[in-house]
């Protein structure tokens, strides 16, 4: 591994070794100097394939498109589009040679992979530091890479459950309502999630006491049920003199300002607001402590949003487009309309309001534009520094919509506001591998889609590759259709697909923490397990999954069942519920495999075991003491199964033990 250094590069605590700085440039790459910024490019040949970039649209191969790591709000995910809500700038590269390199800068960088030049790589960036990771397999790549970034957030086992959340949950009443809905049916159900309607009007921790009279009794009521309350943070603070946040964090500097020092006003949910200075550590050890207001009321989790931060506006900006607006008289020609329109266009996280905004760190003043990318990162760390205090061995759930690397130590991720649509879903599979790559574990998609209106197949679909991804969320946005599980006719197909996770809990648990602890990827692409199988490194909508099994979900309206294809020899297991199952040996090719709604298919390897559990109704009344195995053996094996208590950080390797299977 070596270490090069391009301009000023501001600490981002990305990275958890000392890696001595080399002269020069990487052998990989030619580096250009461009004004103040740096351009690294390289030939692709016509076998290169390039891994990684964590949150971002298109394939697993990366080649072929633009991805700008810049933090971004923006709901309308299309393919179109350059960058998410994440910058994860570590890439593999393999083919003529295989190597990493990740650009560790709290800015900007752009990965042009092969899109002005098809056959070129070109990587901008300004002030960072560059780490390039040589020798081995694309796997190994990335396991040296998760060492340099340190391990990966491991939330309670609970958080592993299945999770409901919609925008529009208003009142106790509503979030017992989804409980029984849930219940009545026999579904399985862990966590409930509160969307910004518990707050009063937008405040970060506040609770409405008309919607929820007692949050601290309907907390340990659920939580009796083996159900937790999992309220939403805002990141931007209402700005409104008698609001005890507003009040303490202004007497004591912790917001961001602008270059004279004066708080910067943006606005967000509850309209004019300021930002916790969270990238100073004394402001964000003091944003950490207020989750405090909550953690008090029995609350064990926490999903962070509006971290990129995301900007409705810009105060002054605003002031000057409304002053526009007074100024006409009412009667526009096309050129003046555009203009106005456009003045308020084009107010949401502008480029000038986040060159205008300021940190305050150390002592130097610091623009918002050049340290973007750690906003997200430093509030999730904000409260995960806090729990840590708090209740120093306990493990929380704690999620968040922006990030970058670094994060992946203190929290897990959302993919945010995707859509119901199949190509989302499709999205979500193609996207799994590469968060992998790049530490962040624990992530999810919002399942059925965030806005339009889903269906009853494209749920039992996503649910049907949500049972394998860490956080499983249903979550959905105020006005789109009611998406809960019980809101669909075919009860008994949801109740047998949610059953499914539960029976698949102490694999995907046990896996999860073995990648977390040794820096393995959960979700691996084909090609990484068959680098040589000139037919796997093309597939993009099959995935390993942890040490055992291989996953091909369908994702395509009115499928009855998909291609697939078998690197190697493997025995396929048709899943009608937990404790349903069929297997059949297959050899290695590709087949067509019919798969019926209500069914989910997967795959075991050769020399390999699945232990199952019965379905549950929660995590906490799973039954680990008799697990079923399906098994792919000739001979004994040993799995290493995670029985920890599922709470604390310190039981967790201590949980680890192996157990002899045999055929
Ligand atoms: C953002 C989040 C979404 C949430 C909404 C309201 O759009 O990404 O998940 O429902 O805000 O809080």
């Amino acid at each position: 591994m070596k270490k090069f250094t391009y301009g000023t590069p501001f600490e981002t605590d990305a990275v958890v070794e000392r890696v001595e700085r080399t002269e020069g440039d990487p052998s990989q790459f030619t580096v250009e100097r461009t004004g103040d910024a740096f351009v690294f490019r390289r030939p692709l040949s016509a076998r290169d394939r390039v891994y990684g970039l964590g949150e971002q649209v298109r394939g697993i191969n990366k080649r072929g498109w633009l991805y700008d790591g810049w933090n971004t709000d923006d709901p309308r995910i299309t393919e179109g589009r350059t960058a998410l809500y994440g910058a994860h700038n570590f890439i593999v590269l393999t083919g003529e040679e295989t190597f990493g390199v990740f650009f560790d800068s709290a800015g900007r960088v752009v990965f042009d992979v092969g899109y002005e030049d098809p056959d070129e790589l070109k990587i901008t960036a300004w002030n960072a530091d560059v780490y390039v990771i040589e020798g081995g397999s694309a796997k190994e790549v990335v396991h040296t890479f998760r060492t340099l970034i340190g391990r990966s957030y491991i939330p309670p086992k609970w958080a592993f459950g299945y999770g409901q959340s919609k925008w529009g949950y208003k009142t106790e009443e509503d979030i017992r309502a989804v409980v029984e809905g849930y219940r009545a049916n026999g579904f399985p159900l862990d966590a409930v999630y509160m969307d910004i309607d518990y707050m009063i009007h937008y405040k970060d921790f506040t609770v409405d006491p008309e919607r929820y009279p007692d949050l601290s009794a309907l907390s340990a009521e659920l939580k009796a049920e083996g159900i937790y309350l999992v309220p939403i943070v805002d990141a931007a603070i209402k700005a409104e003199e008698g609001y005890p946040v507003y009040d303490e964090g202004l007497r004591n500097g912790y917001f961001c300002t602008d270059a004279a020092g004066v708080p910067y006003v943006v606005g967000v949910w509850p309209g004019d607001s300021v930002l916790p200075d969270v990238l100073a550590p004394e402001a964000r050890a003091w944003f950490g402590a207020q989750y405090r207001a909550l953690l008090d009321e029995g609350i064990e989790g926490f999903w962070n949003d509006m971290n990129e931060p995301a900007l409705f506006y810009g105060k002054e900006r605003l002031q000057k487009a409304i002053e526009a607006v007074a100024q006409t008289k009412g009667n526009l020609e096309l050129d003046d309309f555009n203009k106005l329109t456009a003045n308020f266009g084009k107010l949401a996280n502008s480029p000038e309001d986040y060159r205008a905004l300021c940190h305050n760190v150390n002592g130097k003043r610091v623009s918002h534009a050049d340290v973007h990318n750690l906003y997200g990162y430093n509030m999730t760390r904000a409260a995960a520094e806090y729990f840590a205090e708090y209740a120093p061995d306990k493990r929380f759930l704690l999620f968040s919509r922006s990030s970058c690397i670094g994060m992946h130590r203190y929290g897990g991720i959302w993919t945010g506001d995707n859509c119901s649509w199949w190509s989302h879903l499709l999205l979500n599979v193609k996207m799994m591998p590469s968060l992998d790559m790049c530490g962040f574990l624990f992530a999810g998609a919002d399942i059925g889609g965030h806005a339009d209106n889903t269906t009853e197949e494209l749920l039992l679909r996503w649910l049907a590759f949500g049972i394998f991804t860490p956080l499983m969320r249903n979550h959905a946005t105020n006005g789109a259709r009611d998406q809960e599980c019980y809101r669909f006719k075919n009860k008994d197909a949801f109740r047998r697909i949610l059953g499914m996770r539960y029976a698949l809990l102490p694999y995907l648990y046990s896996e999860y923490i073995k990648c977390a602890l040794r820096g393995e990827m959960l979700f691996k692409p084909l090609a990484f397990e068959y680098p040589e199988d000139a037919r796997a490194d093309g597939v993009e909508d099959q995935l390993f999954f942890g040490e055992s099994l291989m996953i091909a979900p369908v994702c395509e309206q009115n499928a009855k069942g998909r291609y697939v294809y078998l690197p190697a020899r493997m025995k396929m297991i048709r899943m009608r519920a937990g404790d349903d199952y069929k297997v059949k040996t297959l050899e290695k090719g590709s087949y067509y495999l019919e798969v019926p709604l209500d069914e989910v298919v997967f795959f075991l390897r050769e020399g390999k075991v699945l232990p199952l559990a019965r379905p549950a109704q929660n995590v906490a009344s799973l039954d680990e003491e008799h697990l079923a195995f399906v098994k792919f053996i000739d001979s004994p094996v040993e799995y290493e199964i995670c029985r920890d208590d599922g709470s604390t950080l310190s039981g967790i390797e201590k949980g680890l033990r192996k157990i002899t299977v045999r055929p």
